[in-house]
């Protein structure tokens, strides 16, 4: 054993025993790389469960909002903050001859700002930060029009812990009934303290679950990210922590992953780079920063309880998966990162990585941020490259069954949450034997 495995061996067993349910078979991934999968998903998930669309500080003041595109054309929705302060969303559409209302230079991109109206740039047709129609521009040329009841229409929007979501469904469950007691927890970490955020996003040719599979499990780093760790996989296979360091956890539909990072450094003295670091690459010792967070860690507090669960020697990161698409990953140097998976069709979806940070109060912290974003993009694309190698063999279907050990749970209850999805709104659109 080598000493990092040493350090944080723990003897624990294995997970999977503890979720019966889930079994311990093979899989199939026909529901990565099936059409009907994919219009069943997004018809039973993506159409009906609460989708995070943006942070809150994006509309901190009454008259702020920003527009979203969902990929694959599942709805264009402007999200508002109202006078009274409560967040409306509504599909980006005019109540007059349906010309798309709130867009800047081209109407297929997406714009935020701050107003007091939205004005269509078509006919002038005025509404409120609510969606409603406040001002039809030469009313008296209609016939029979009564503005209170014109709008655009209704998206259920709800706020928790500064994370925005809105719901596509009619008369959706509330947001707090759909995260669960778990989920709730996390609102008692400081989200609002950090608003330095820097965002990337690119297109996938993959299905968005293969995405949520590869980051969900520690499985593939040593293989994967060896050019980060070591280039001898033999020598990366003994620099990352040994299998029982993790901590895995279900909460359906939702999941957490707790993983072991490298300890603290002692504070620096100012003014100089700090003592070297056995294994620390040179621009990670420059910058006071690298993949793990930066080194100077910004002072949150008592971290909340709900942290590091598994109670890791050296706890890295707790991330938590929220369903559909969303994972929300809290670090231990004092940061955070959202991913956010979004369908465009069964081969191909949209990875949006925000990352947010204490804003950092001079240039060397700035710097600090960007070299974790900077290597923090690059683990990903490694990640990503791996997504369109794996959908493009598993379509070939000369495999059919597939092999998961016990690193590989959440990716056993992950398909699973997603199926017993699909077939629970089949069962209430179609019940076997009714009508429909
Ligand atoms: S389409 Fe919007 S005012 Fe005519
Ligand atoms: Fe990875």
């Amino acid at each position: 054993m080598t000493d990092i495995q040493e350090r944080l061996a723990t003897g624990k067993g294995k997970f999977t025993p503890r979720y019966p349910e889930l079994g311990t078979g093979p899989v199939s991934y026909e529901d990565s790389i099936s059409p009907e999968a994919f219009e069943a998903e997004r018809e039973a998930i993506f159409e009906r469960t609460w989708l995070y669309v943006g942070r809150s500080e994006r509309i901190a003041r009454p008259g702020s909002y920003f527009t979203r595109e969902l990929p694959g054309g599942l709805a264009s929705i402007v999200v508002a903050r109202a006078v009274d302060g409560s967040v409306q969303a509504f599909h980006n559409v005019c109540a007059h001859r349906g010309n798309k209302v709130v867009w800047q230079e081209h109407p297929s991109e997406e714009s935020s700002g701050t107003c007091r109206q939205f004005q269509c740039k078509y006919h002038g047709w005025r509404y409120g930060l609510d969606g409603q129609v406040v001002h039809i521009t030469n009313q008296q040329e209609f016939f029979d029009l009564d503005p209170s009841l014109l709008r655009m229409p209704k998206v259920h929007a709800e706020e928790f812990a500064g994370f925005v979501f809105v719901n596509l469904a009619d008369d959706p469950v509330p947001l707090r009934t759909h995260l669960g007691d778990r989920i709730l927890e996390l609102e008692a970490y400081p989200f609002d303290r950090m608003t330095q955020r820097y965002g990337f996003s690119t297109r996938i040719n993959g299905n968005w679950k293969l995405a949520i599979d590869s980051v969900c499990e520690w499985y593939h780093p040593a293989y994967v990210h060896a050019r980060f760790i070591d280039k001898d996989i033999a020598k990366a296979e003994k620099k990352v922590p040994p299998v029982d360091s993790y901590h895995y956890e279900l909460f359906p539909p939702h999941m957490l992953t707790s993983v072991p990072g490298p300890p603290p450094l002692p504070p620096r003295e100012p003014g100089t780079a700090g003592p070297p670091v056995r294994d620390q690459k040179w621009v990670y010792r420059l910058f006071r920063a690298g993949l793990f967070g930066p080194d100077d860690v910004p002072d949150l507090g008592e971290p909340p309880g709900f942290l590091n669960a598994g109670e890791i020697a050296y706890w890295g990161n707790d991330q938590f998966w929220l369903f559909p698409n969303l994972s929300v990953q809290i670090w231990q140097r004092g940061y955070y990162i959202t991913y956010a998976y979004w369908p465009e069709s069964v081969d191909s979806h949209v990875y949006e990585i925000d990352l947010y940070f204490v804003p950092p109060s001079n240039a060397a912290e700035r710097l600090a941020q960007e070299l974790v974003v900077d290597s923090t993009v690059e683990f990903a694309m490694q990640d990503v490259n791996t997504i369109e190698a794996t959908h493009s063999a598993l379509k070939t279907r000369r495999q059919r069954q597939f092999h998961l050990s016990d690193q590989e749970l959440l990716i056993r209850a992950f398909h699973t949450y997603v199926r017993q999805a699909v077939e629970a709104h089949q069962a209430v659109a179609a019940p076997p034997g009714g009508d429909r």
